[in-house]
């Protein structure tokens, strides 16, 4: 059920093929501001239980895809082979967020980035990345989120722990290349739980991490989450302005299935809040509808 609309002018349908949303159809603003209103202000300071593998192993440098950010180890029965026209989804836009640069912007299956948009801001952190040294999308955040990540990781280090960062921004292009690789592979029903549909990717804002360690092979798995270093940020991410942005228990808030490695900087007082009473974005922003 939809829990709750903010403000309501036109009516349109959200993201009609889409099987989630298809029942969906909600009083929606057509976006002149910030669709957060309350809570907008932009900080200076600083179930599904299987184990996850990971397929995008190809480099950004071939052209093709980086990194992504989910798999399952085992694949639905429609896995696999080209999409089929019955695979193919007719999506509707759905709104576009007004403050795609504030640190508080709130990317979801409901809200989505200015088509093209790309941070202003992207650098490259100083932290060890599971792909070496390259110097590409995937090694970049905008630059408060890049300089708390420094933070985190040598906070991690001083407690004896290496963290790995492994995806950072990515492009539209990319999450095309990545979403459309998904379905594929594991058919639509699974691809828009694990993956952003293109424009609604947190990954694009430059604000959020994927960060993995050497106890899961530097991989993207679901049992990140019982490792001595997944256990140290999902209690101390907070600290330096991140949050667990799709916890367990939660994918009838956030929309995704539990990702213990993906780390959203929204600035260390909205994430201690967030922590703190162990909310989700979406419900910290008053913004809850339940798939
Ligand atoms: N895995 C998250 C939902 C993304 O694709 O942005
Ligand atoms: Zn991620």
């Amino acid at each position: 059920m939809l829990k709750k609309i903010i403000i309501g002018t036109t009516s349109i349908s959200l993201l009609v093929g889409c099987s989630s949303f298809e029942k969906w159809s909600v009083e929606t603003p057509v976006l002149i501001s910030t669709p957060h209103p309350a809570k907008s202000t932009e900080l200076t300071n600083l179930s599904y239980d299987k184990e996850r593998l990971e397929i995008f192993l190809k480099k950004e440098e071939d052209g093709t895809v980086v990194d992504g950010d989910s798999v399952t180890e085992e694949k639905p029965p429609q896995a696999e082979g080209p999409i089929t026209p019955s695979e193919q989804h007719e999506e509707e836009a759905i709104p576009v967020v007004a403050n795609p640069t504030a640190i508080n912007v709130m990317v979801n299956k409901f809200w989505a980035l200015p088509e093209g948009y790309r941070p202003p801001d992207l650098i490259r952190p100083n932290v060890p990345f599971s792909f070496g040294n390259e110097n590409s999308d995937r090694a970049k955040l905008r630059e408060e989120a890049a300089q708390s990540l420094e933070m985190m990781f040598a906070g991690a280090l001083n407690d004896s722990l290496e963290l790995y960062a492994r995806s950072g921004f990515r492009s539209y292009e990319t999450q095309v290349a990545i979403f459309q690789n998904e379905i594929a592979t594991f058919g639509y029903e699974q691809a828009v739980l694990y993956v952003a549909r293109p424009g609604t990717s947190e990954h694009q804002t430059g604000l959020t991490m994927d960060i993995t360690a050497k106890s899961v092979k530097l991989e993207l798995v679901e049992s990140f989450e019982n490792t001595p270093e997944g256990k140290w940020l999902a209690e101390n991410a907070h600290h330096y302005g991140f949050i667990l942005r799709y916890p367990k228990g939660k994918t009838n808030i956030t929309g995704y299935a539990f990702e213990p490695w993906h780390f959203r900087y929204v600035g260390v007082e909205i994430a201690t809040e967030i922590y703190n009473n162990g909310l989700t974005l979406e419900e910290y922003m008053d913004d809850v509808r339940e798939f």
